[in-house]
């Protein structure tokens, strides 16, 4: 069954933003484990001018995504009860790591009404409206640093942002590696990733 859920404008932020986190990525770890004498990944000045650039065009598209949303509407999709949540969240797992393999029926069937099943509608509301926004926050005060306060408990302030922009850097790493493995999980290993590309998903049933 074929099913449009995936409008132009989301198709285009999907790709920029993919495309500019992976060079994010990329540069920030070479960032972090090199020095200008001992280039990573990316020689070292080209690293800082390449994030710079990446993080500003990924602030300007993260407000693609809210706008469009909001205007489209679609920003329903990310509206979640509390009630039940973990029993349904458990009930996505069960059919990722038994259901899908016996041939069961999808528990939460994507619908234009309701296109994300539970476990990804908290994946996508995490990333898209916490961890995003705290990245955003967190590397602009290290671009401008006189904006961060100096002592926190006795330890530099910057450092500390430091650590937290790179751990929220780690874990949107993990996210992507997660996120593609589930992207997998179609009728083919291929379609979702067609989905995103011609704005159709495309389910077995
Ligand atoms: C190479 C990198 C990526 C690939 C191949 C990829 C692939 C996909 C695919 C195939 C879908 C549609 C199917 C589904 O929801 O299961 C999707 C949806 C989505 N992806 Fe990605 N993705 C990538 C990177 C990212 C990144 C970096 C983020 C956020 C930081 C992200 C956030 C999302 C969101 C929020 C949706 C749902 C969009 C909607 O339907 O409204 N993706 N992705």
């Amino acid at each position: 069954m074929k099913l449009y859920l995936y409008p132009l404008w989301l198709r285009l932020w999907h790709w920029i933003n993919a495309i500019l986190c992976i060079v994010l990525i990329a540069t920030g770890i070479s960032l972090q484990y090199s020095n200008p004498d001992q280039p990573l990944l990316v020689p070292f000045d080209l690293a800082i001018m390449a994030h710079n650039i990446a993080s500003a065009m990924l602030c300007f598209n993260y407000l693609g995504f809210l706008v469009g949303n909001i205007i489209s509407g679609e920003i329903k999709q990310y509206h979640f009860r509390l009630k039940n949540l973990l029993e349904k969240i458990l009930q996505q797992v069960r059919y990722y790591i038994w259901g899908m393999f016996r041939g069961e029926k999808s528990p939460f069937p994507p619908s234009k009404k309701s296109k994300f099943n539970p476990l990804q509608r908290m994946t996508y509301v995490s990333v898209m409206f916490v961890v995003m926004p705290l990245t955003i926050v967190s590397g602009t005060a290290l671009l401008f640093p006189e904006l961060i306060i100096h002592n926190v408990f006795e330890t530099g302030g910057i450092y500390i942002a430091a650590l937290f922009h790179s751990a929220i850097g780690f874990f949107i790493s993990i996210f992507l590696t997660v996120h593609i493995y589930l992207c997998t999980f179609g009728p083919t290993i291929f379609s979702s990733f067609k989905g995103m590309l011609d704005g159709y998903h495309r389910s077995k049933e």
